[in-house]
């Protein structure tokens, strides 16, 4: 029996999806709708739970770590990776989004290795890849704000902070995930508070259309030094990376001033806003063969379920402080520099936060 769209990771003998025992190492992948279908419904005739971790691929810790708490929470475990398109305005990254495949594939099979050590742990048994003719199967994706198609929009949410800067990119990343959850059917979803707008976007769409999951989020693995791990940071070389950490040492220093006892919004974002602009400042003045510049897109203290900006924290409710950053093209890179992945050409945009707990 055939099922078109489906491929086999690991060398089977056989090329027909069957329920892998969860003691196997297979990872299935598929490219179409109806054979990832066929496979998720035998899985839930047998009583297994699918965690569903949602990727664009160039796999780090970051997403590891997401599959692993899925892993531990449920028999299998379900990744996608799909650059989707309609989440990059029309002068953004598409074309330049690290794309991986090869190396995804090993870090994949690596996890479930390491997974097999934990009998009580749960597997990754398939992986979604497909083609945007499949994702977007009536028309071409628009990247434009007035383009047609059928589109998700969380509003005023998703046009606030990152929305602010990247207008199309919840509306896209809301609609992606939509479908996606809508094929894959998962008892849980796994997303990095690394990209903390994002998670509460998902989770609105989720309870406002009562769509059949629960969305669990992981903290944001970082570098020893403090940097967010992210896909773009392959693009920053040695000397933007090293300016690159401001923002999450920018957050940290506001943060200190929420946990001494501080509120008001003046108070806890200024050490936030000192640091970023002495770093500004201090680029600024050395020379171009030396120097990686820095833009500050934002600093924000805004309410965790409306992402708006509060003057004073209300302690029952917490807050989310974050930031988003730009360092510019490298200018005149030297002879053996690591500049990075695009020689150092490439802007790269960092964003970050920290979740300020409620305080009973
Ligand atoms: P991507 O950037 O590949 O991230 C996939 C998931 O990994 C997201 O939930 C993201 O928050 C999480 N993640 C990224 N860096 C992390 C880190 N350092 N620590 C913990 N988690 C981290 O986010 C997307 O893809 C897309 O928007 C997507 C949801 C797949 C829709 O296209």
């Amino acid at each position: 029996m055939a099922f078109p769209g489906f491929r086999s990771f690991q060398a089977v003998s056989t090329c027909v999806p069957h329920i892998p025992n969860v003691a196997r190492r297979t990872i299935h992948t598929f490219r179409e709708v109806q054979s990832l279908r066929t496979f998720r419904k035998e899985l839930r005739s047998g009583q297994r739970t699918v965690g569903f971790v949602p990727t664009m691929g160039a796999l780090h810790e970051g997403h590891i770590s997401l599959m692993r708490q899925a892993a531990a929470e449920n028999t299998d475990v379900f990744v996608s990776i799909y650059v989707n398109p309609t989440q990059f305005g029309v002068h953004e990254d598409l074309d330049s989004y690290p794309k991986t495949w090869q190396e995804d594939m090993d870090k994949l099979q690596a996890l479930n290795k390491e997974l097999q050590g934990d009998t009580s742990s749960g597997r990754i048994t398939a992986v979604f890849a497909p083609i945007t003719k499949v994702m977007y199967p009536t028309l071409p994706p628009s990247s434009e704000i007035t383009g047609s198609g059928s589109f998700v929009t969380i509003t005023p949410l998703g046009s606030l902070l990152e929305g602010a800067s990247r207008p199309v990119f919840f509306r896209g990343v809301a609609t992606v995930c939509m479908k996606l959850f809508n094929i894959v059917m998962p008892e849980r979803v796994y997303f990095g508070q690394k990209d903390i707008q994002q998670t509460v976007v998902i989770k609105r769409m989720v309870k406002d259309f009562h769509l059949d999951t629960e969305v669990k989020i992981g903290p944001t693995e970082r570098e020893a030094d403090g940097l967010a791990m992210s896909s773009r940071n392959v693009y920053l070389g040695a000397r933007r990376r090293e300016v690159g950490v401001v923002l999450s040492r920018a957050l940290r220093a506001a943060e200190k001033k929420y946990l001494q006892g501080k509120r008001l919004r003046a108070d806890i974002l200024w050490p936030a806003n000192e640091v970023s602009s002495s770093k500004m400042m201090e680029q600024d003045d050395l020379p171009p063969s030396k120097r990686a510049r820095v833009e500050v897109d934002y600093i924000s203290l805004a309410d965790p379920d409306t992402m708006e900006e509060i003057e004073v924290v209300d302690t029952s409710k917490g807050a989310i402080l974050s930031g988003a950053i730009k360092l510019l093209p490298l200018e005149e890179p030297q002879e053996g520099e690591d500049c990075g992945l695009g020689g150092g050409a490439v802007p790269v945009r960092l964003i970050d936060n920290i979740i300020l707990k409620p305080i009973n």
